[in-house]
């Protein structure tokens, strides 16, 4: 079982901190709480929290301001939120700006609270848990096998992992380029500092640049005011760019452009802000491909690919599945409370003749689904027969509505056939969203993106992406 998660509370009030002890522990995690900043500072230097929380205004000559100062210089790692009235935004930003991993204003609802913390006890555990290599020891997180692939694959890293250079890991969906991104960070020079992870996919356009680059107040309409993006929250440290093959043309100038000069603007800002930020990327895509139908830009390409790691899919390693099944065995039967599970060996070596078009994670998913399906028993050829049998439902939108349709994501998910509800229901509604876009627009694009709000080379990108693109574009107006 994980250890639960440790937070440091520096607050004077009594009423929130009696609430927020309260809601905290209800929530399974340990709370120390201290009332003035130089008492935060003193308990943090002696022991160790997943995450700070800090209002503002503090007793004690220290306020919250200078604590984030103090304590991001000592810890870069850990992260620290915020609390702040309403009209002291200014100071929250400039308390982002100090390496508080983000703010909260009061008086703010318990469910957003809870929500940034877990995203910075996560982001904590991401940068902390400290990864090993071929063989499973205790650590949760391992990168398993010893077959030649991934060798020469460690071997690379242990040659550039230390070195300031960029790094774009490619491999299909589920061969660990998370992991494998994490473990770079972990042995570099940067390990201190944070490690910052973005999912370009994850987030709409005009959203990814604030996001990365930072917005100046009335950047543009509906901007709501100043916030500092990631690259400058992850000054000195990593970023890693997830999913960097669907970032869209227009960002991705704007991040040659950072990658060039070294420093950032904000959106909507004149400011040079130099950052210093290693970059780590990853993508399933295949790049090439995309550069040249002009959805990715070749220049960005060399840019991020000075070193490259191909990632081995499952079916080319398959003398690695035995030592996966084992490490999977474990780790799932500890989560379930279990005792150690045991696998017949017919029924390893029938894993290893299957092809896992979803590489390690479909492995992964289908450990558990066998463990449950063993009840404690050593699991027999049988019981992994019958996992493999109830794969992954193709789900159809096809004559249902989205809430049925959002119903069978869910089911899906509890029964651990998926684990991608959220990304399979966004491209779902996407696609359709285009689809009929497209249909009423005629197949006019510029129309259909005009309606939709997204530029044309978005589109366009989408429409290849979900197999939509016709032959023949429409330029007409
Ligand atoms: N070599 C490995 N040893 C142990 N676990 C692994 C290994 N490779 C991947 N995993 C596990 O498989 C799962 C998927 O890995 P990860 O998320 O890093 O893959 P990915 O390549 O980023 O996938 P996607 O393209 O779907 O984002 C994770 O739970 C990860 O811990
Ligand atoms: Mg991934």
């Amino acid at each position: 079982m994980n250890k639960p998660a440790r937070i440091l509370l520096v607050e004077d009030d009594t009423a929130i901190v009696n609430t927020l002890r309260r809601v905290l522990a209800d929530e399974g995690y340990e709370v120390k709480v201290e009332t003035t900043g130089p008492g935060g500072l003193q308990v943090a230097k002696e022991q160790a929290f997943d995450a700070v929380i800090t209002d503002l205004k503090l007793p004690g000559g220290l306020d919250g301001l200078q604590l984030v100062r103090e304590l991001h210089g000592r810890h870069p790692r850990l992260p620290i939120l915020m609390m702040t009235a309403h009209g002291t935004t200014e100071t929250a930003i400039e308390a982002t700006q100090a390496g508080a991993y983000d703010y909260i204003l009061k008086p703010f609802e318990i469910p957003d609270l809870l929500n940034l913390v877990e995203q910075a006890v996560a982001a904590s555990r991401l940068m902390s848990d400290p990864i090993e290599w071929g063989e499973a020891g205790s650590s949760r997180s391992a990168i398993i096998g010893n077959s030649p692939a991934m060798q020469s694959l460690y071997k690379e890293i242990g040659r550039i992992a230390a070195k300031p250079v960029s790094v774009l890991i490619r491999g299909e969906t589920g061969t660990g380029k998370e992991l494998i991104a994490r473990a770079i960070y972990q042995h570099s020079d940067r390990a201190k500092e944070p490690f910052v992870a973005i999912n370009c996919a994850a987030i709409p356009e005009t959203l990814l640049e604030s996001e990365l680059f930072g917005l100046e107040r009335g950047a543009f309409t509906g901007a709501e005011g100043r916030r500092i993006g990631r690259f400058e929250q992850a000054d000195k440290g990593t970023i890693f760019l997830d999913e960097i093959g669907d970032m869209t043309p227009g960002t991705q100038v704007k991040l040659l452009r950072v990658l060039q000069e070294k420093s950032i603007q904000r959106l909507g800002g004149k400011e040079s802000i130099p950052v210093d930020v290693r970059v780590i990327a990853a993508t399933h895509r295949d790049l090439e491909s995309a550069i040249r139908q002009k959805l990715f830009r070749e220049d960005l390409f060399y840019r991020i690919s000075v070193v490259v790691l191909q990632l081995p899919p499952l079916r080319e390693r398959k003398e690695d599945i035995p030592a996966l099944v084992r490490f999977f065995l474990g780790k799932y039967a500890a989560e379930f409370g279990s005792e150690n599970a045991a696998m017949h060996p017919d029924a390893i070596e029938y894993l290893q003749l299957q092809p896992w078009p979803g590489n390690v994670r479909e492995l992964e998913n289908i450990i558990r689904k066998v463990l449950l399906l063993a009840h404690g028993y050593t699991i027999s050829l049988d019981h992994v027969r019958s996992a493999l049998a109830k794969t992954t439902p193709v789900l159809t939108t096809e004559g249902k509505s989205l809430e049925a349709y959002v119903d069978e994501l869910i089911d899906a998910a509890r029964r651990g056939d998926i684990t991608d509800a959220h990304a399979r229901l966004h491209e779902i509604s996407e696609r359709i969203l285009l689809s009929r876009a497209i249909s009423q627009a005629r197949g006019n694009q510029a129309r259909a993106a005009r309606w939709l709000g997204i530029s044309r080379l978005t589109l366009r990108a989408k429409l290849v992406q979900f197999g939509l693109h016709p032959d023949q574009e429409t330029e007409t107006e």
